[in-house]
This record gives C-alpha cells, sequence and structure tokens, in this order.
C-alpha cells in the first residue's frame, strides 16, 4: 500500500492574526507544517510528501523539511485551499494509482492511525473522509432567526486527512473547476460527481488550529505542558 501525502499550508492564517503564516507558528517547539508532516512521515503507506506553501516560503519549507525520511517536493500555492490542492495534484507522479490524501498542515495533532485508516478505506472504497460526531445541537440560521433545527444523529464534522483513488479526486477537481465552483474541502468536489465517500472514525485531537485559542488548546495538550 502507497500513498501520496498533500498537505496544504498555503493559507495566510488571517484569523490567527499572527505576523507569519499560520504553518509556520510554533507549537510546542516545531512549526504545524513539521508537526503535520511528520506524522505522514511515520505512517507506513506514505511514500511522498507534497507541501504546498504560501510563495516566498518555499525554500523556508524545504529546510524545515529535511529531516524527513519520506520523499518531500515543495511547491507554492494559490488564492484559495482548492487552488493549492491543484497545485500539490500536479505533483502527483503520472502514472500513480495508490490513493491521494490531502491534509490541512493546521491540524498537526493528526496521528499515524488515523492516515492509515484513512488510506485503506480509500483504497478499498476509492474515498474516505474523517468523520467526528457533532456535540452542538446544529441550527439552521436566516436573517437572524432559527429555521430548522438539524438532526445532530444524522450529522458529523469533517476533518482531513481526507483519501481519494487518485483519478476520482483529479475527475472531481476538473468538475469543480470547470463549472466554477468553490468547494471547502475534497470530498464536497467528490459528492459532486455523484461519487460514494466512505466514512472513518475522526480524532478529537485531529482539531483545526484556526485562532490563538486553538493554538493554546494544541499547546496544553502537548507532553510536559503546564496545567493551570
Ligand atoms: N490553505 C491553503 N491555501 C489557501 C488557503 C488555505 O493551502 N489558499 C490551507 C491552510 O494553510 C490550512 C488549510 O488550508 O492548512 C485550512 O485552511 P484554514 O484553516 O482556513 O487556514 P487559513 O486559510 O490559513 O486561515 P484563515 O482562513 O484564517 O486565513
Ligand atoms: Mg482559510
Amino acid at each position: 500500500m502507497s500513498a501520496v501525502a498533500i498537505l496544504v499550508a498555503a493559507g495566510r492564517g488571517e484569523r490567527m492574526g499572527a505576523d507569519r503564516p499560520k504553518a509556520f507558528l510554533d507549537l510546542g517547539g516545531q512549526p504545524l507544517l513539521l508537526r503535520a508532516a511528520r506524522a505522514f512521515d511515520d505512517a507506513p503507506s506514505v511514500q511522498l510528501v507534497v507541501a504546498v506553501v504560501p510563495e516566498g516560503e518555499v525554500e523556508a519549507a524545504r529546510g524545515l523539511l529535511s529531516s524527513l525520511t519520506t520523499s518531500v517536493t515543495v511547491v507554492s500555492g494559490g488564492r484559495r485551499r482548492q487552488d493549492s490542492v491543484l497545485e500539490g495534484l500536479k505533483q502527483v507522479p503520472d502514472g500513480f494509482e495508490g490513493p491521494v490524501l490531502v491534509h490541512d498542515a493546521a491540524r498537526p495533532l493528526v496521528d499515524v492511525r488515523l492516515i492509515e485508516d484513512v488510506t485503506r478505506a480509500a483504497e478499498e472504497d476509492g474515498a474516505a473522509l474523517p468523520v467526528l460526531p457533532v456535540v452542538d445541537t446544529i441550527k439552521r440560521l436566516r436573517e437572524g432567526r432559527v429555521v430548522e433545527t438539524l438532526d445532530r444523529e444524522e450529522l458529523g464534522a469533517a476533518q482531513t486527512p481526507q483519501g481519494f483513488r487518485f483519478d476520482l479526486l483529479v475527475s472531481a477537481y476538473e468538475a469543480a473547476f470547470r463549472d466554477r465552483v468553490t468547494v471547502t474541502d475534497e470530498a464536497t468536489a467528490v459528492e459532486r460527481l455523484g461519487a460514494r465517500v466512505q466514512v472513518v472514525p475522526g480524532s478529537p485531537l485531529n482539531r483545526k488550529i484556526t485562532t490563538p485559542e486553538d493554538l493554546a488548546w494544541a499547546e496544553s495538550l502537548l507532553p510536559g505542558a503546564v496545567r493551570a
């Protein structure tokens, strides 16, 4: 089993409000991108890591990832997340037939178990998505009023890595770009083709780091963290 992992790290991190792109911020002595990349480096199924980073950070990212034992390719990303994923997809070797995993570098606490589960499910079913149960009651809102309460049992919060057969992901992306649709994850593009997406259990630690509070939360989970 061998997979290519695309780590998208080209966002600006506006909600974080730091002076550097989010993927390069420190979490317990390691930038988020390096932490995420190390998990894929440790995953037996991953043969190539493609890191997609902001323009101007390519050299810095190459240096950062030079200690990985898995092959690494670093390229610059695009304006939207899906533009960055597309740049990553262009780096997948011609004729590659294994699964492609797409992961947010902003989820640095991803673990090998999840990576391997997604890879296996993507190989078996073509498309795999890690999902967490939704704990809050979710309302549909319009103009400041509640329109509807959704059945929580039917909802799931999507995480990454999301895994796909390479040809399926390429077809889904071609269709999304052709139809000028903006998608916030790969599964959305694949769902539009009517393809089945297999759900695997996500991980509570694999939360996306979006705000300074999220970073503080992740810090508090690291070994040796001082608890108040
Ligand atoms: N991403 C990317 N290219 C973009 C936008 C986002 O590679 N043009 C990546 C981010 O680097 C991140 C992941 O997609 O790892 C999820 O995006 P998000 O959490 O929204 O990160 P940012 O876009 O950087 O943050 P913000 O939306 O607050 O600016
Ligand atoms: Mg964003």
